[in-house]
């Protein structure tokens, strides 16, 4: 087979490396990719929101099947696109994005049906969202519908922090349209997780529960990221908890949307918060989450182009189960100076091939380019450092060591990835 991933970051890497491993494919593209994604696949010089010509490539390339990384091409609808031509891909539909795209599609579709979730409040006015704050007090949280790039959530301690996300939201328009609308809602307080199950619309298999740390700092301190580091598994989430999990957030959700007439196929993500009154939903993406993607792909022993070409022709019930290590793994995110701020880039990184030479470390990359046969940073997320290990403590170590080898000018990360699963 010849494979198509689209996207640039370490999620891709994780896919790009997984799917290198299938005895089915011969070849593999990706659009653009990185300088460490270029040593399994053929990068191109194609922008990962370029429908047209990602679609003129696969049309002329032959590609038997396409698999998107990131969300905005999957709701500007690359999928609809793909199968008008016949091509087989890996995503979600247009409308089936909405899950992601449109915060206030995802709490209607939740309240509808009846799935766990913050309670909530639809605003399309600043001067009413600010009443209602005063109301509800805080703290609460104030979210822009659209995609903000993982920017559009502020949880507030204060109704004056609320209003102010309401400002910068609705008048200033910070996140342009995404911010037409807004959600004010509960706020929520427990333990995390990401819950990722690939489904047909028909069929639903989980993966490996894993948890993410957001926040830049150590001890959850400082601002919000895209994220710093993940562990896979949660044990957080016990056999029993993923049942109500399933049963109450995903199946109520993917049957809801197929009762909307909206066929949901690739990847569903539910973040997860585990209240003292049960699991509830804080978010749903239509993609693959990253980092967690990065600690749960090295853990899944099964041909994972398998089951994504099962998934896109809706015959996921051909396979039964996943396999998987039972070895834990962790991902520490190696981050540019100044990050999740203005950031640095175009600096030499050392220390990839001693580390990437580690037995149970996998360097994925995200934010790097090959500059004159050098690897220098291009993002705010540089590196994902893996380690696998026989216990959590044990993949902390071993990812831990990995990143000791590993340098470039105001690199930085976080030293307490995975202890929350120890303690
Ligand atoms: P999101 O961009 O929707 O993933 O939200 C980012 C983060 O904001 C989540 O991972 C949570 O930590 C936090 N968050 C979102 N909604 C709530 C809520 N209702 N209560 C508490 N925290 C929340
Ligand atoms: N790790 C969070 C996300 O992928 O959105």
């Amino acid at each position: 087979m010849r494979v198509l991933v689209i996207g640039s970051g370490g999620r891709e890497h994780a896919l790009v490396w997984k799917i290198a491993q299938s005895k089915l494919v011969d070849k593999i593209f990706c659009a653009p990719g990185n300088a460490g994604i270029f040593q399994q696949a053929e990068c191109l010089d194609i922008k990962a929101d370029d429908i047209g010509r990602l679609l003129d490539f696969a049309r002329k390339e032959k590609i038997d099947l396409t698999v998107v990384g990131p969300e905005a091409p999957l709701s500007n609808g690359i999928v609809d696109e793909f199968f008008h031509y016949g091509l087989r891909i890996f995503g979600p539909s247009q409308l089936a994005a909405q899950l992601e795209a449109s915060k206030v599609f995802s709490k209607q579709l939740m309240a509808k049906y009846k799935v766990p979730t913050a309670d909530f409040r639809v605003f399309t006015d600043a001067v009413e969202a600010k009443k209602y704050i005063e109301q509800v007090g805080a703290p609460c949280v104030v979210k822009a519908d659209g995609l903000a790039a993982g920017k559009g959530v502020v949880v507030a301690k204060t109704a004056d922090e609320a209003k102010a996300a309401v400002t910068s939201m609705m008048q200033e328009k910070i996140f342009g349209d995404a911010g037409n609308k807004i959600i004010v809602e509960e706020c929520l307080s427990g333990e995390e997780a990401s819950i990722l199950v690939l489904t047909d619309s028909r069929e639903v298999i989980a993966l490996a529960s894993a948890q993410d740390h957001k926040r830049v700092n150590d001890l959850d301190q400082g601002p919000n990221t895209g994220g710093m580091g993940a562990y896979s598994p949660a044990p957080v989430v016990t056999k029993e908890l993923l049942k109500n999990i399933l049963e109450t957030i995903v199946y109520r959700t993917i049957d809801g949307l197929a009762k909307e007439g909206i066929d949901y196929r690739g990847v569903l993500y539910a973040g997860v918060m585990i209240t003292k009154d049960g699991p509830k939903t804080l978010e749903f993406n239509v993609r693959f989450g990253d980092p967690e993607t990065q600690a749960i792909l090295p853990r899944l022993k099964s041909d994972l182009v398998e089951v994504m070409a099962a998934v896109a022709e809706q015959k996921l019930n051909r396979i039964r189960t996943l396999d998987w290590d039972s070895r834990a793994c962790v991902c520490v995110v190696c981050a540019a100076g100044g990050y999740p701020g203005d950031y640095a880039k175009d600096k030499e990184i050392s220390g990839l091939d001693v580390a990437g030479a580690m037995q149970d470390v996998v360097v994925f990359h995200a934010g790097t380019k090959l500059e004159n046969k050098k690897i220098v940073t291009s993002g705010g997320r540089v590196l994902g450092v893996t380690g696998r290990g026989s216990t959590i403590k044990e993949a902390i170590n071993t990812t831990y060591q990995a990143v000791d080898k590993i340098n470039f000018e105001g690199m930085h990360y976080r030293l307490d990835i995975g202890k929350r699963a120890i303690s």
